[in-house]
């Protein structure tokens, strides 16, 4: 996945024509793509029980943290927030206040006695009960943790609200949850657990329904996608996604280097819808601290697969995750990961400095541990050196004409549209005869540090 270090809402539209019964919640997601699934999942499932997004706490009945604890920053983060609304609570007593997503399920009753503030802990695979939870809370029902994990789906659990679609260009669809990778560094297989895949009919379902609601985009989620079993392959299953009507574009994420096969790199030139563009997380460019982070991978072996990329797509997006000061990470280490950036140029990287979580193997690596002020300078080194790419990358496109999404009106500017392109790089430009869900040929005119700026052919 493509992670998504920001937060923000999830903007499901929903018409309700009883304003009495209407309720709202506000919903912040913190993390990577895993989170902004289930939040809008969560939004889906609510506007059962008449509640409607909101993009403004203050207005809201119920307000959810979709946590992450990837990092420790993250964490902190989620007690700030936490601490923020609760001001809201003295001012509207009523008001919901609930954690969800890999704090909560670390956390459990924890975060109850910790936060007396916080009426409901929802734990990663407890997203679907989200609804009976709240009504039985609204109901003068106790404070809970629901942490429970299963090792399959229950049969309700992607049962979403169709009419909630509505209007939504683009959506996440979960194929699979967990992972087995237990990489050194990485709390995700603790708080999401073993993988486990859902079942192509249910998958296909779920996008038919968003096809049938308008739905443009879909994007196939899960923390290892490659790794998907299910009654066809990973590959298999974007060829049948690809085969519904209605759908324009199909992307996925997150890939493992060590899984991404011959076959799905090949089917990128087969199938048409599945746009070039690809999230792969490098982590590092040494072999060594690759062999301590437990990838599975070296750097020549991904670099072969990133070469065989770009000589059959030379214009693909490739996209990556990378942290720096893992323990142990010396100067030529650190070399050898600039080296590949500088080779590569990635067309973005999320990058991170290593933090400590607790219970993951690199815990053990304590006396290697990298001193902080080395660690920020390496951050900041590799992120200077990505801006310029980047930005050398962005003028490549002036002059280019691109096909464009629609995705609505521009939030800083309600007279522009925006929009993506395959490479899902934001464009906005202005124009009279085009609407969101259409794809429009958009000549590229100008190159700013997170968006480009377009004319309607
Ligand atoms: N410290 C820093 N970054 C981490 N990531 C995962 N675990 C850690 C950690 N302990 C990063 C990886 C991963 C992304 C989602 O978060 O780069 O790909
Ligand atoms: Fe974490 Fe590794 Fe699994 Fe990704 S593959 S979620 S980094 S354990």
């Amino acid at each position: 996945m493509k992670n998504n270090p920001g937060s923000g809402q999830v903007g499901i539209n929903i018409a309700k024509s009883d304003d009495k019964a209407v309720k709202y919640v506000f919903i912040e997601t913190f993390g990577c793509q895993m989170n902004v699934g289930d939040s809008e999942r969560m939004v889906s499932l609510l506007a059962d029980s008449d509640f409607i997004e909101t993009e403004d706490p203050k207005k809201a009945d119920l307000i959810i943290l979709n946590t992450c604890s990837v990092r420790d920053k993250a964490e902190q983060k989620v007690y700030s927030s936490a601490g923020r609304y609760r001001e809201l609570k003295t001012e509207k007593p009523e008001l919901i206040l609930g954690i969800s997503g890999c704090v909560a399920q670390q956390g459990g009753e924890g975060l109850l006695k910790r936060m007396p503030y916080v009426d409901m802990v929802v734990g990663t695979h407890n997203v679907h009960k989200i609804s009976a939870i709240v009504s039985q809370i609204r109901g003068g029902g106790k404070r809970r943790s629901t942490t429970e994990m299963y090792d399959g789906f229950s049969p309700d659990e992607y049962a979403l609200n169709a009419d909630s679609y509505k209007n939504k260009i683009k959506f996440f669809v979960s194929i699979m949850r967990g992972c087995n990778n237990f990489c050194t560094y990485c709390i995700v297989p603790y708080v999401r657990g073993r993988e486990v895949s859902r079942s192509l009919a249910d998958i296909e379902k779920e996008v038919n329904a968003l096809a049938g609601a308008g739905t443009k985009e879909i994007t196939l989620i899960g923390q290892n996608v490659n790794s998907y079993v299910g009654e066809v392959s990973f590959p298999g299953l974007i060829k049948r996604i690809c085969l519904i009507g209605g759908i324009e574009r199909v992307r996925f994420v997150t890939s493992h280097p060590k899984d991404i096969s011959e076959e799905l790199i090949y089917l990128y030139g087969e199938e048409e819808k599945l746009v070039k563009s690809l999230h792969l997380p490098l982590q590092s460019g040494s072999d060594k601290v690759l062999g301590r982070m437990g990838r599975g991978y070296t750097s020549g072996s991904y670099m072969a697969k990133i070469n065989l990329l770009k000589k059959l797509y030379p214009d693909m997006a490739i996209t990556t995750d990378i942290i720096v000061a893992f323990p142990g990470e010396d100067e030529s280490d650190f070399a050898a990961t600039m080296n590949i950036v500088k080779e590569v140029e990635f067309d973005g990287i999320f990058s991170f400095k290593y933090s400590v979580r607790p219970g993951t193997k690199a815990e053990e690596f304590t006396a290697d541990h990298i001193e902080p002020d080395i660690a920020k300078k390496r951050l900041s080194t590799l992120q200077e050196l990505q801006k310029e790419i980047g930005k050398r990358k962005s003028r490549a496109l002036v002059g280019t004409d691109q096909m464009v999404l629609v995705e609505g009106r521009s939030k800083a500017d309600a007279s522009e549209l925006t929009g993506r392109t395959p490479c899902n790089r934001v464009v906005n430009f202005s124009t009279k005869n085009i609407v969101a869900g259409d794809i429009a040929s958009i000549s590229i005119v100008g190159a700013y540090a997170n968006s480009l700026r377009g004319e309607c052919l």
